[in-house]
């Protein structure tokens, strides 16, 4: 049995859950069953975005659950840039996931080539002001241009959703999110982009300390890293594997060993270049 999962306070006092689903490259017609399980399995926070394709089915399985609409975190992203693209497409995705607010919404990628993610990140403060949005966020954003948003708005992001697992751990962000009061969510955190991770000695030999499984193992380093976590599965004994990683802890010795392969190297996209 997994423990109760816990909460983090973000820096605007909504609490977003530690643990939550991903949806990336599930289709609409796909994504509304495996949703399902995931809120049926424990999960409460379900990450979505314009880009993915897939908000109507993801409205429809939190209808479909018997939860209460303030049982589930739910979060999206804007893809397109500009104060007034920025409160449309957030008003889009309102009306698909048949919700009057969302509990975080995200600038997906600051795209600097366009010079817009200052006033689309007012965009986001403005929809928090009226109770849209609960909480405003950025993802793949850098040390840059976090500082550029906080210093220009007065309003620094209160959460960074980036591309993080054992081979790309982010200290220097990481550490400048510290400072900010920053939430840290971690994208990508099996790292199956590049792969290998599973088959590294010291996820192996965590993974048969514990008798679980090196994407458990995963999972749980990024945990106690003391970041969100937010896997994606289609297959639902994944989902309820990935679930199992709340209810057992790593060594010290463990965690550093999983440190250290850390390769300074992305996986995913450059935020300086992505959709430029
Ligand atoms: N902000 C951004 O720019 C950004 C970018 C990428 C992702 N994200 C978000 O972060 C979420 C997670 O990232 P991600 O989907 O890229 O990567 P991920 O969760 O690290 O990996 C997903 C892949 O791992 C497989 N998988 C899942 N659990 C597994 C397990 N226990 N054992 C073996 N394989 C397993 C999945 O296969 P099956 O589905 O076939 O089981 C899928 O191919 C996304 O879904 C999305 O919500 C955000």
């Amino acid at each position: 049995m997994s423990e109760p999962i816990t909460s983090i306070k973000l820096s605007g006092g909504a609490a977003i859950p530690r643990f939550g689903y991903g949806t990336f490259k599930i289709d609409d017609g796909d994504v509304q069953a495996a949703v399902e399980t995931a809120l049926e399995t424990g999960y409460r926070l379900v990450d979505t975005a314009v880009g993915y394709g897939n908000e109507t089915g993801v409205g429809r399985a939190v209808a479909a659950s018997g939860l209460k609409r303030d049982e589930v975190f739910l979060t999206s992203k804007t893809w397109d840039h500009g104060y007034d693209d920025v409160r449309r497409n957030l008003e889009e995705s309102l009306e698909r996931l048949g919700t009057e607010y969302l509990d975080l919404y995200l600038l997906h990628w600051p795209r600097p080539g366009l010079g817009k993610y200052v006033e689309s990140w007012q965009a986001l403060l403005d929809a928090r002001e009226e109770g849209l949005i609960r909480a405003a966020g950025v993802s793949n954003f850098t040390i840059e241009h976090l500082d550029r948003i906080e210093t220009e708005t007065g309003a620094a992001a209160e959460i960074n959703q980036v591309e993080l697992h054992p081979y790309f751990s982010q200290p220097e962000l990481r550490a400048y999110h510290a400072e900010h009061l920053i939430a840290t969510e971690s994208w990508g955190p099996l790292a199956l982009r590049g792969g290998g991770l599973f088959d590294e000695p010291a996820v192996k030999a965590a993974a048969a300390a514990h008798e679980r499984t090196p994407a458990q193992v995963a999972l749980r380093w990024n945990l106690q890293r003391g970041n969100v976590v937010i896997p994606k599965s289609e297959t639902p004994s994944r989902i309820r594997e990935n679930w199992e990683t709340l209810d057992f802890t790593l060594t010290d010795e463990e965690l550093a060993a999983i440190d250290a392969l850390d390769t300074g190297e992305r996986q995913g996209g450059d935020p300086a270049v992505v959709g430029n």
